[in-house]
């Protein structure tokens, strides 16, 4: 006898793929028989992607390149996936970067792009995925924030607390919205994971001093963002530590919390 896999039928399509955690959610998709649309900018990485989950997982999978900063991106991948006739019963808002620095510090393009990578094209993403889910009363939105999304500001790597604790806010309304559609919303908030990201933003030399507890692989945290989303959990936050801690900072005012992430994000600096 077969055995029915749970996303047997079912399509997610996931941004951010072409490394990291994303990827590791491919897989994680992939292991349950998702078909897998794969977005990022680096095609070739998409493509070599593609063919592996096909080989290991038997699931059929789409490279879509696309550049998330670009305006019209969420549109094009749109009249992509209309062209793949394939419905998208789940989405990943997986794709993200750090810029370092208090505000003036990059250029206000670079920040624009950022916006409009992770705010605004997630954003745009559900808006125009949403609707097609509620008639079908079934749909996954996995939301990739970041415990700082769930702390208090504390200077440095400004833009990047505000757009993760955007994330946060928008998938607990988004949570509490859809679920009489029976459709699942849930914020994945990792601490520090193995992944590209800390050589992207330049700052590996100094997070490797950091010690090993602290970190995550990006296979574990794509596990559990899948079972918490599974379950319909709001937020989902990987690893004791950054639970017990998550919750002690929440307790703490406000304000003495943000003299404590200060000195935290100094030492980061
Ligand atoms: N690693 C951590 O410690 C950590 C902790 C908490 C939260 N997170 C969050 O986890 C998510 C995934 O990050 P990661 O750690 O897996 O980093 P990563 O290994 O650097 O992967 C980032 C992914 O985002 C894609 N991406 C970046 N800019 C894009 C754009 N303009 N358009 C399309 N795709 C874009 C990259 O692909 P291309 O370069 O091919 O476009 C890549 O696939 C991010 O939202 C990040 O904020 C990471």
């Amino acid at each position: 006898m077969t055995h029915q896999r749970k996303g047997e039928g079912r399509t997610v399509l996931i941004t951010g793929a072409s490394a990291g955690i994303g990827m590791a959610l491919s897989h994680v998709f992939a292991r349950r028989g998702y078909a897998i649309i794969l977005v990022a900018r680096r095609k070739d990485r998409l493509d070599a992607l593609k063919a592996q989950l096909e080989a290991v997982h038997g699931v059929r999978a789409f490279s879509l390149p696309a550049d998330l900063a670009k305006i019209e991106a969420p549109d094009e991948i749109m009249e992509a996936l209309h062209a793949f006739g394939l419905p998208i019963d789940a989405l990943v808002n997986n794709a993200g970067y750090n810029l370092r620095g208090a505000t003036p510090d990059n250029p206000w393009a670079a920040k624009r792009d950022m916006l409009q990578a992770m705010a605004i094209a997630p954003y745009a993403l559900t808006h125009l995925l949403l609707p097609a889910m509620r008639e079908r009363k079934f749909g996954r939105i996995l939301n990739v924030a970041s415990v700082v999304g769930l702390l208090p500001g504390g200077g440095a790597n400004t833009l990047y607390s505000g757009v993760k604790a955007m994330q946060v806010a928008f998938s607990e309304a988004l949570h509490i919205d859809e679920r009489k559609h029976g459709i699942h919303v849930t914020a994945l908030c990792p601490g520090l994971t193995y992944s590209e990201f800390h050589d992207v933003d330049g700052s590996r030399a100094q997070m490797q001093k950091l010690p090993k507890f602290l970190w995550h692989t990006s296979e574990s945290v794509a596990e559990a963002g899948y079972a918490a989303l599974d379950r319909n959990a709001m937020i989902c936050v990987p690893g004791l530590f950054y639970r017990t801690g998550i919750a002690a900072a929440r307790m703490l005012p406000r304000r003495l919390a943000n003299r404590i992430a200060a000195r935290i994000a100094r030492g980061a600096r």
